[in-house]
């Protein structure tokens, strides 16, 4: 079994972020102050005590810099300034410093892939000659063919065509997203300057961390080899593949090695990395001491509610950091998947489901991501072809939906639409039959998702059963499996399959769903000492 570098015994204690909770917010969805319809900065402000009585550590917040929102801020033109529409920069340090008074770390996105198009960094670079200083910073290329009219190669773009678009002299510039999006040049001095200096802004205002976008994606490989002809045929989200050159390239770790240089000026700081990548061996590479404290595993977003499958993704996950420094992170959820309720199935299985996996994930050594409304057990929406606005929706010509579903806003209270979200319309169609998912229904109810979260939270913060960095496997009948976590005792029983089983021995701490006496039944987990 694996042991991390967490400290035990006469180590000195953990650092904030090597157990805890963190709880992404994105920020469009959460909490509408204005009344505009867009959540904002003080949105998020006015709701920290929901977030301390929920009981996590720490928040993730997505893009709220200044952005033409082609892809809802992840196109960013400023990235030291706030959007007005999220709000502004003194909005901004009374969140900080409201959220640190609730013991609540803040982490924040940073997007060092790429830009928007109206970042004046590319608005100059297409006003510039080709091979110029402007250009250097981003990836022009001329085209291929007699007349440059083919792309330089044959890289598809994440959100549908071609990764190149054509500017009116004739050249090409590269844009692993959407052409709204184009990439910048790692090579460049400048680009890498810019970074140190927008992480400091950040952590100078007080900000406890960082999420990398993309992190796997910012330098790409000489030459720019094409991509394998059978890659090209590939879904979108299985991609990231060893043989995949847009992505994993070695001199990315030089870029995670400069963010680590800038956290370690800052003490407490850290940096977490989106990885997609396919192999355990190209995941450890990601967390090697001078590189990023933390990386998103998302193994258990693509993982069944399967006991064989899920322990088999537990074991990649802790099998990925075991030579690093780096604890394990899980994640169930986030705002470019679909919601688990409804990946496992949706309606009360899917709810059924995904509170055993709740005490799945919250029972696990490491860190944990919680994706905002997963504790209310939100499901995806099916939003109707007028709503969608995810980029995707236009560029493959309306054949993904996207991820709006996911990011429909949160129902907070009363009974009509949209719940206590925004006292306008919501950017996005939230449903009528929310109403019984609302905080303030599931508050008052201790069968709610959001009193199982709030239990198992404050167990995993306070029982020390949750000790310790390592697991081990206990046998278990087919379709079931049951962990202990070796430092504090705590043992975690799933059943994934069709009728009950006897529970293992010990006294009972929580379990997901009814018990029915000595059995556990099937789609429940349970804690146990
Ligand atoms: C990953 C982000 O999570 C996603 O929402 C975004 O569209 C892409 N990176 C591009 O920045």
């Amino acid at each position: 079994m694996r042991r991390t570098a967490e400290p035990e015994g006469d180590d000195p204690a953990p650092l904030w972020w090597q157990r805890a909770v963190f709880y992404q917010i994105y920020v469009r969805s959460f909490a509408d102050s204005d009344g505009d319809g867009v959540g904002d900065l003080e949105g998020i402000r006015s709701r920290l005590g929901y977030l301390e009585l929920l009981g996590v550590d720490a928040l993730w917040l997505t893009p709220f810099f200044r952005s033409p929102m082609a892809d809802h801020g992840y196109d960013v033109s400023d990235p030291r300034a706030v959007d007005p529409l999220f709000g502004d920069l003194a909005a901004f340090d009374r969140l900080v410093a409201e959220a640190h008074g609730h013991g609540i770390k803040v982490t924040i996105d940073v997007v060092p892939n790429h830009t928007s198009d109206e970042h004046p960094w590319f608005r100059a670079a297409l006003l510039a000659p080709p091979n110029s200083r402007e250009r250097s910073r981003y990836v022009f290329r001329d085209g291929r063919g007699p007349d440059g009219s083919v792309p330089p190669n044959n890289w598809p773009s994440v959100f549908g065509g071609p990764a190149w678009t054509r500017v009116h002299d004739g050249q090409w510039y590269l844009h692993l997203f959407s052409p709204r999006q184009p990439d910048l040049n790692w090579d460049n001095s400048e680009v890498r300057a810019d970074l140190v200096e927008t992480l400091r802004f950040w952590l100078d205002r007080g900000v406890d961390g960082f999420r990398v976008d993309v992190a796997d994606g910012m330098a790409k490989p000489q030459g720019l080899p094409d991509m394998p002809e059978y890659l090209l045929s590939i879904d979108r989200s299985a991609t990231h593949s060893p043989a995949d050159p847009r992505f994993d390239a070695d001199e990315v770790h030089e870029i995670h090695r400069l963010i680590r240089k800038v956290a370690d000026e800052y003490p407490g700081s850290m940096a977490v990395g989106e990885i997609w990548v396919e192999t355990d061996e190209q995941f450890a590479r990601y967390v090697r001491p001078d590189e990023l404290h933390l990386g998103f595993n998302f193994t258990l977003t693509t993982t069944d509610f399967d006991a064989d499958a899920v322990r088999r993704a537990i074991d990649h996950s802790l099998e990925a950091v075991s030579r690093s420094p780096s604890p394990a992170t899980w994640t169930l959820s986030n705002h470019d998947v679909d919601r688990h309720v409804t990946r496992y199935g949706g309606g009360s299985q899917g709810l059924r489901r995904a509170r055993a996996m709740a005490l799945v994930q919250l029972g696990l050594p490491g860190v944990v991501y919680l994706y905002n409304g997963e504790e209310l057990g939100l499901p995806n929406v099916s939003l109707p072809d007028w709503a969608l606005q995810d980029p995707l929706w236009e560029r493959t010509g309306h054949t993904d939906r996207g991820r709006d579903g996911s990011r429909v806003p949160l129902p907070w209270e009363g009974s009509s639409v949209p719940f206590g979200f925004s006292a306008g319309k919501p950017w996005l169609p939230v449903p009528e039959e929310w109403a019984g998912l609302t905080v303030e229904t599931q508050l008052e109810d201790p069968e709610s998702m959001l009193s199982l979260y709030r239990h198992a939270l404050e167990l995993r913060k306070t029982h020390a059963g949750f000790g310790g960095t390592e697991l081990e496997w206990y046998g278990a009948p087919p379709g079931c499996f049951a962990y202990r976590r070796k430092g504090g005792g705590l043992i975690c029983a799933l059943n994934t399959s069709g009728g009950p089983v006897p529970l293992p021995p010990g006294e009972v701490l929580l379990a997901s769903g009814p018990l029915d006496g000595t059995d556990l039944p099937p789609e429940t987990a349970v804690w146990l000492v």
